[in-house]
């Protein structure tokens, strides 16, 4: 338990090679029937509440325009929330179960089963806005979620925003209205990309989440080789006169909302190209992130400026 697991190969079912070549499984938690089932009744009480709570406000203040996308819609909550407030929403999840009940508990709903960073059936620059509510927790690996992020800026239109709520590394280590964690003491120890473990007390099926832990420092270098630049942070505090009875609420924050725009091309060429100097000419990236973008280099020399180019069309600049 706590082990460190460095992932440097996605391969099938979530299987992983570690550096020493060592074979670790790691799969998505939300993808069986039980939990897909417990995870339909949570609405938006308790520790949930705060997650969901200032979302109006930061849709408001950053995002124009309602066409959505809510990446790991899971069974529906978060798109439906959109919804509320205008939003045409397209959900999207890698997990079947997940995807059923979405559709049952709202069969005039949009939603759609994708395979990890399959984003094929969805156009690029479309989106106001691009909510991923708790997909990146149960994401493992630096280069996996590099690539999603890389893809996710794609499909935001120029003004578009992506609002990224995620679990604050401290959730981990303290108890909370609707979590426990007192029985992973080795949370204590865990650095980013790192297994944590957290139970639901929301819900009957106890058995814990396998999240990956993913530090603040860590999402910004994240944003920051993606193309992405954080507008807004907001780590959501519970004033005390709630109808819940909040235990850390008041005092820690349990989770983090990012509000990212699409960075300056110029600038975000120059940045992500700056370990890409010997790539030739309109070469496929062959980053480990594997994102799939095409890097060319303008005077067609090496060490020369390099811009990037998404699928064969030039970048705005
Ligand atoms: C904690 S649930 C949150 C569901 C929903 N957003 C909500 O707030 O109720 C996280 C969801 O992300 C999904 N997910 C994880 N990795 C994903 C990926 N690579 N692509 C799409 N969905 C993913 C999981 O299947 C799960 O349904």
């Amino acid at each position: 338990m706590g082990r460190r697991l460095k992932f440097l190969n996605r391969g099938k079912n979530g299987h992983y090679t570690e550096k020493s070549g060592l074979s670790v499984s790691f799969t998505n938690c939300y993808d069986n029937a039980v939990r897909a089932d417990a995870y339909s009744r949570l609405e938006f009480a308790n520790t949930y509440y705060l997650a969901f709570r200032d979302l109006p406000a930061l849709f408001r203040r950053h995002v124009t325009g309602t066409s959505a996308l809510d990446f790991g819609c899971g069974t529906g909550r978060s798109t439906r929330f959109t919804r509320q407030f205008g939003f045409e929403t397209i959900g999207i999840d890698i997990a079947p179960e997940m995807i059923a009940k979405a559709r049952e508990l709202d069969p005039h709903g949009d939603y759609h089963l994708t395979k990890g960073g399959d984003f094929s059936g969805l156009s690029s620059h479309a989106f106001d806005l691009v909510l991923c509510m708790f997909p990146f927790d149960n994401i493992a690996g630096f280069a996996v979620k590099l690539g999603l992020f890389c893809q996710l800026a794609s499909l935001l239109r120029n003004s578009g925003k992506l609002v990224n709520v995620v679990s604050s590394p401290e959730i981990y280590l303290h108890e909370w209205a609707s979590f426990s964690t007192k029985d992973f003491p080795e949370n204590r120890n865990a650095k980013s990309e790192d297994i944590v473990r957290i139970i639901t007390t929301d819900f009957a099926d106890r058995t814990p989440a396998v999240d990956v832990l993913c530090t603040d420092d860590s999402y910004r270098q994240l944003y920051s080789q993606a193309g992405l630049a954080v507008v807004a942070m907001h780590k959501p505090l519970a004033n005390g006169d709630e109808p819940y009875r909040w235990v850390s609420e008041t005092k820690i924050a349990p989770w983090v909302i990012y509000v990212l725009e699409r960075s300056n091309g110029r600038r975000r060429a120059l940045h992500e190209c700056e370990h890409r100097v010997r790539v030739r000419c309109a070469r496929r990236c062959r980053h480990p992130c594997q994102c799939g973008l095409f890097w060319r280099d303008q005077a067609g020399g090496l060490g020369s400026r390099l811009f990037k180019a998404y699928r064969g069309e030039m970048p705005q600049m």
